[in-house]
């Protein structure tokens, strides 16, 4: 077993997760895309394990993460063999495609069932603390898929259940039909949210606050975009250089316009002091209903760098109007 820092806890800040007993750390690793996938499995684990050294207990998977699908899973269950398995809350989730044929993606109580168990397998773990349904079925009946995850719940192999990805009213019904029906709670709403995308203020935000859920968002640097990554061209070894859909729709989202907004935004940051990527995630953490930011880091640097937004959440009135003047362009 490695020997992680014996400091790690005082270097992170946690939040109640919802009306839950679940503490997470400000900062969560998404394994998305980075881990598992464009970089190497050396790289990943040192991420992994620099995530982990400074207080991230969180980590974030998919079924589908990785290059192939599911590569991301298996990766950190060689990795997870040296680290404390009880000290981390790992997450995962079925809703994208995932195998060819009719039982391969979406929310039927059959896609979610097999496939958790096809991630605790992959894993080597015998449960996963959260699981959640990827995104809304607007074909499924909402109960079948709410009713496949308190399944989970019941025979052991997830501890908390979370939506992502769920358009209003569904979020609330979602929530309601749980706690009426004495239900394993919704702990969890997984939604995106950052500079560039602000939707969920209107409605999701709110309902998932009201219902008792935590807000962990994902992609809160816009995929790299909210960071340097970017300034100087496309580097070669940068999300938006992937080959493949993913890389061009990455690319399809650096305009002229979108890198004008990213220079207005890092001169809020370099007054506040602090790097872009900093304060695109300390502007989601100033709000108490926000628990986590699920972040990707594709180095150490980026990693450590995103950890340090931690210490300035605090925004004032002027930095927000600019802000939101800057969103609103
Ligand atoms: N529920 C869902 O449907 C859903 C969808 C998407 C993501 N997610 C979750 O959210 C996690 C995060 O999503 P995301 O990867 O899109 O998040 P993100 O934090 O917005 O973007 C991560 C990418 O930004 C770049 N980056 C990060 N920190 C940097 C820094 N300090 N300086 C320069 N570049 C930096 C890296 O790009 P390079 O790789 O180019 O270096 C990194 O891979 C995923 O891993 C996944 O767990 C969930």
């Amino acid at each position: 077993m490695h020997t992680f820092s014996s400091t790690r806890y005082e270097k992170m800040s946690y939040r109640r997760c919802g009306r839950s007993g679940l503490l997470l750390p400000e900062i969560s690793l998404g394994a998305w895309q980075a881990l598992g996938s464009y970089r190497d499995d050396v790289a990943a684990r040192d991420i992994f394990y620099t995530a982990f050294d400074n207080g991230i207990t969180h980590f974030d998977f998919a079924n589908n993460y990785g290059t192939p699908a599911g590569a991301s899973e298996e990766l950190f269950g060689h990795i997870l063999k040296d680290m404390p398995r009880d000290d981390l809350v790992i997450s995962s989730k079925a809703g994208y495609r995932m195998n060819d044929g009719p039982y391969g993606e979406w929310g039927s109580r059959k896609y979610i069932i097999s496939s958790c168990n096809a991630s605790l397998k992959r894993m080597g773990v015998e449960y996963v603390d959260v699981f959640y349904s990827h995104r809304f079925d607007p074909d499924t009946p909402l109960e079948e898929t709410l009713g496949a995850l308190h399944a989970l719940v019941q025979q052991g192999k997830a501890l908390y259940i979370g939506l992502s990805s769920y358009p209003e009213p569904y979020l609330t019904q979602a929530c309601a039909f749980m706690r009426e029906n004495g239900l394993a709670p919704i702990t969890l709403y997984q939604p995106i949210y950052n500079l560039f995308n602000r939707n969920i203020e209107e409605d999701q935000l709110p309902a998932a606050h009201a219902a008792g859920a935590g807000v962990v968002t994902f992609s809160p640097l816009a995929q790299g975009l909210l960071t340097d990554r970017y300034k100087n061209g496309i580097p070669s070894d940068s999300r938006a250089a992937q080959q493949g859909n993913l890389g061009s729709w990455m690319r399809g989202m650096i305009t002229e316009e979108a890198l004008a907004k990213v220079a207005q935004f890092r001169e809020i940051a370099e007054s506040r002091g602090q790097s872009i990527s900093q304060m695109a995630l300390a502007w989601q953490l100033r709000c108490s209903e926000i628990t986590s930011v699920i972040c990707g880091a594709s180095s150490q640097k980026q990693l450590l760098e995103n950890i340090g937004s931690i210490n300035n959440t605090e925004f004032t009135e002027e930095e927000l109007s600019q802000i939101d003047a800057i969103c609103n362009m």
